[in-house]
């Protein structure tokens, strides 16, 4: 399909879509009907504490930019946790650091975008995360010199400098706000409201979801209070019975005899809802992580024509920061891929397993640009078809 086609924003496609969705809360631009998994997650599910103070900082963050017609790019990083008991002392959790989302901030700050950055907390962050791998520690790039003052060493100055000024720059402007998660349910409810404070942004709004999401849970209604004991003299409390829409449950994790027994509902996936509802101008782009190569670009496909949305990056646990796989309906599939020359020591000496070093070239330096050039593809096109 030729460049030209690609798609204007969803409130020009997804009518029928919505047409068919309710909220009991009014969060799919109050359309009528049914009660779906998505919708009622929300009342089942308790509000993070920490939301409204966030959700503040967000809408005015919007605001600012909206007033001066920046394009936003709401971008969520790394892994959600899902904890086994309410006074959380287990959880489970997965692999991701973060450095596909950190650094996909940075580069979209230097595409002109104004970045919310939804991450993991403690998970890596824009700028700071040059510094912050084991490998890369800060402290392994200073010494004191002879008056006994803390410097950067001679070596590490112009690679410093030029991440500190990106870094003041972005505060300077304001182009930056980091809005912490740490929760599965603290992902979905930010993303929601985040997602409908972007909604006066238009067509200007990009949705780049790089987080890793768990699609399993314990609900509220299934969690213990208390740690679950191990021990089989106080089992009594953690294998209580808890009731759930009526029917009698045990507790999502509980022990057994001496084995502790994990049983977790599927998460609703918010995809649907976010590009029907939450976000119906904006442009939405979704990751696929897959293992077994041969399934990735099915998979991805598959995403793609399931939610409806404009851009799917497939990529491999094991290849993630050589190659990625585009899939859109105005592109086809192409592979986006870093040079095999360029490959060796990077900035940020990590390693993902496959037993290469990190690239010289960050492959994010080449996903953004071509993300954001489609973007403005969309708000082209949505402008002349208004
Ligand atoms: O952080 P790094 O170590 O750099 O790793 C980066 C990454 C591999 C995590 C990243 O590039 C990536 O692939 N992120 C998406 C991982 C993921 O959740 O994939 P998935 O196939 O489970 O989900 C596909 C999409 O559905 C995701 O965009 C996710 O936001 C969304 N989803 C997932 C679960 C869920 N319950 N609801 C969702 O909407």
């Amino acid at each position: 399909m030729p460049l030209s086609t690609l798609p204007v924003p969803n409130r020009w496609t997804r009518d029928q879509h919505t047409a068919n969705m309710v909220s009991p809360e009014n969060h799919t631009n109050g359309q009528a009907t049914t009660l779906t998994p998505e919708l009622t997650y929300f009342t089942a599910n308790p509000k993070p504490t920490t939301l409204d103070q966030g959700l503040h900082q967000a809408r005015t963050f919007i605001q600012h930019h909206a007033s001066s017609n920046r394009r936003v790019a709401l971008v969520t990083s790394g892994g959600t946790t899902v904890p086994l008991e309410n006074q959380t002392v287990r959880f489970i959790d997965n692999f991701s650091a973060g450095t596909r989302g950190a650094t996909s901030a940075e580069y979209f700050l230097q595409a002109g975008y104004a970045v919310i950055f939804l991450h993991r907390q403690f998970s890596l962050l824009p700028y700071s995360r040059h510094y912050s791998h084991s490998t890369n520690c800060f402290l392994d790039f200073m010494t004191a010199n002879a008056e006994g003052k803390v410097v950067v060493e001679d070596e590490y100055q112009s690679q410093m400098s030029k991440v500190l000024k990106q870094y003041e720059k972005a505060k300077r402007e304001r182009t930056l706000l980091l809005l912490p998660f740490t929760t599965v349910n603290d992902y979905l409810w930010h993303l929601r409201s985040i997602a409908e404070a972007m909604q006066p942004l238009g067509a200007n709004a990009l949705f780049y979801l790089a987080a890793a999401v768990s699609d399993f849970f314990v609900p509220a209604a299934r969690m213990v209070e208390h740690k679950i004991q191990s021990s089989e003299d106080f089992h009594r409390t953690s294998a209580a019975a808890v009731v759930d829409n009526s029917a009698t449950k045990l507790p999502a994790a509980h022990m057994e005899g001496k084995s502790l027994i994990i049983d977790l509902d599927p998460v609703p996936k918010f995809l649907k809802v976010l590009v029907d509802g939450w976000a119906p101008e904006a442009m939405i782009v979704s990751f696929k992580l897959e293992t077994d190569p041969s399934l990735l670009a099915e998979k991805a496909r598959y995403a793609l024509k399931k939610y409806a949305h404009h851009l799917v990056i497939g990529n491999l646990l094991n290849t993630r920061k050589w190659e990625v796989l585009f899939v859109s309906v105005a592109e086809g599939e192409n592979w986006v891929r870093v040079e095999q020359g360029l490959a060796g020591n990077g900035a940020e000496a990590g390693d993902d397993g496959s037993g290469k070093k990190d690239a010289t070239v960050e492959i994010e330096s080449l996903i953004v640009p071509e993300v954001a050039r489609m973007h403005v593809m969309m708000i082209d096109n949505c402008a002349s078809s208004a």
